[in-house]
Formats: structure tokens, sequence, C-alpha cells
């Protein structure tokens, strides 16, 4: 595992992000930085509030209070799309793909969703880079959760995306699908330089992958570092292991 560089700027930044739902804080002062080329890990139990945060930094909920930063420019305004179409990707827990459709006409619009439309030869490359042979008239529908998986990445992949930010992108899969999207991330942050920021569970799924984690419970940061050095800390252990 490489560190990134403390002198290099943040391409994407959370500050003092906080949230309602349903009448409730589920957010408190949620901040970070994630550099190019970092792989940044979120854990937290279930309930946490990772996939609230998600929907906030990609742009499918206001927050109550704080502030999305990329590439230095206040985007806490911006609808999703407009986020997709600036280079920010974003996976979901489950891996929802058009049913209806084949392999190949989920790439075409894919292609086509916004401008610029792109090539068959940029859909090739998303493909490859996540390793995805599956024929072009399967359909949808008949993929297993790790195709389904690597479709999806194929698609966001292909617009070259600077932030990738994947809620559980383990979920479903068994431990030699695992490593493989582990060893395609590594690839993404430490050759393409892509920021990724991975929400997960399971604190041992990030050991191998994550430069750095943030560890949030009940809506507040917890705890963040290298995981090594917080794994042990009294407040993580509280929250993972202990129960009240
Ligand atoms: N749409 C919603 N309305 C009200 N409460 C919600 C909504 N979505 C999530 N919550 C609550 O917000 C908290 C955080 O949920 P979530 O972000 O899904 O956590 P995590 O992804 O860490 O499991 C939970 O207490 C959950 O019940
Ligand atoms: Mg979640």
């Amino acid at each position: 595992m490489t560190k990134a560089s403390p002198h290099i700027e943040a391409v994407f930044s959370a500050k003092s992000l906080s949230l309602d739902l349903g009448g409730r804080e589920v957010l408190t002062n949620i901040g970070f930085d994630l550099k190019p080329g970092e792989v940044l890990g979120i854990i937290g139990p279930n309930g946490a509030g990772k996939t609230s945060l998600l929907e906030i930094l990609s742009g499918r909920y206001q927050p109550k209070t704080g502030k999305v930063i990329y590439e230095g420019k206040d985007i806490t305004k911006l609808p999703l799309f407009e986020r997709a179409r600036r280079g920010i990707g974003r996976t979901y827990q489950t891996p929802i793909v058009p049913e209806d459709l084949t392999v190949g006409e989920a790439f075409k619009a894919a292609r086509q969703a916004f401008r610029p439309w792109l090539t068959r030869f940029d859909a090739e490359y998303g493909a490859q880079l996540v390793n995805f042979i599956t024929t072009h008239d399967t359909h949808c529908a008949r993929l297993k959760t790790f195709e389904r998986r690597k479709l999806l990445m194929a698609n966001l992949l292909m617009r070259q995306p600077k932030v990738l930010l994947m809620d559980e992108p383990a979920a479903g899969l068994i431990n030699a699908e695992i490593d493989e999207i582990d060893q395609i991330l590594r690839m993404l942050s430490k050759e393409m330089n892509v920021g990724v920021l991975i929400v997960e569970h399971r604190i041992e799924l990030l050991e191998s992958i994550a430069d750095r984690v943030i560890v949030m419970d009940a809506g507040e940061v917890i705890a963040q570092g290298e995981l090594a050095d917080i794994i042990n800390s009294p407040a993580v252990r509280a929250a993972y292991f202990e129960t009240a």
C-alpha cells in the first residue's frame, strides 16, 4: 500500500455535513478529504449513516449543513447527473441492472446516457478495465451479482471518472471475487490516480485496500487514520464488538 503524499491537494472533500431524515439527525458534522490516487474507507456498523452520506456526496440528498467540494469547487447544489458528467462515479449497495436489456444494449444506453456520447471503443475500454467478458447478447437479467457489479463499473469507467464513490462493493461476493474487485480498485487508484471512497461495514475487508479509514457510528465520525491504528481504539471497539 502506498500512501498519498501529504502535499497533494484533495480532489474531493466533505465539509461539516449534517443531514436530517424522518425528523431525526442521521449525520452530524462529517468531514474528510480524498486525494487523487487514494483509497479512503468509510466503515461503521449498519445504520451508522454510510449510505446516507453517499447520497449527499453523489447529489441525491441535500445536506442540512455543510459543503461538498470537487476539484476546488463547491458542488453541494449540483444535481446527481451533473456530478456524474464532471467525473464523480457512484455504485450502489445493490447492483441494479436494466433487466429488460441485453449487455450490448446496456452498454449503448450508458454510452449515450449523456453527452459527449461515447464510442464502442470507450465501452470496450471500460469492460476491459474490470475484465468483463460477457457476450453482448446476454440478457442483463441473467447476470450474477459479480457480473452485475462489473457491468455497472464498466459503465462508469468508460467515462474515466476522477472520483469513485462505492457503497459496499463486496456485498454478495465470494472471497475470490472480492480479491478481484480489490485488484481493480488498486489499479484504478494507484495507476490511474482515481480517488476511491469505499463504504463497508466489515472492517476486515478494508485491510488490504484502504490507505486510510474513517469510522462512523450513529451518524458521527468516531475515529480516523490507518486501519491498524484505529482498530484497537476504545470507541471503535465499543461500536463494533460490545453491546451497550
Ligand atoms: N429515507 C429515510 N428516512 C428516514 N430515516 C432513514 C432513511 N434512510 C435511512 N434512514 C435512517 O438513517 C440511519 C442511517 O442509515 P444508512 O445511511 O442507511 O446507514 P448505513 O448505510 O450505515 O447502514 C438509520 O438509522 C436509518 O434507519
Ligand atoms: Mg448502507
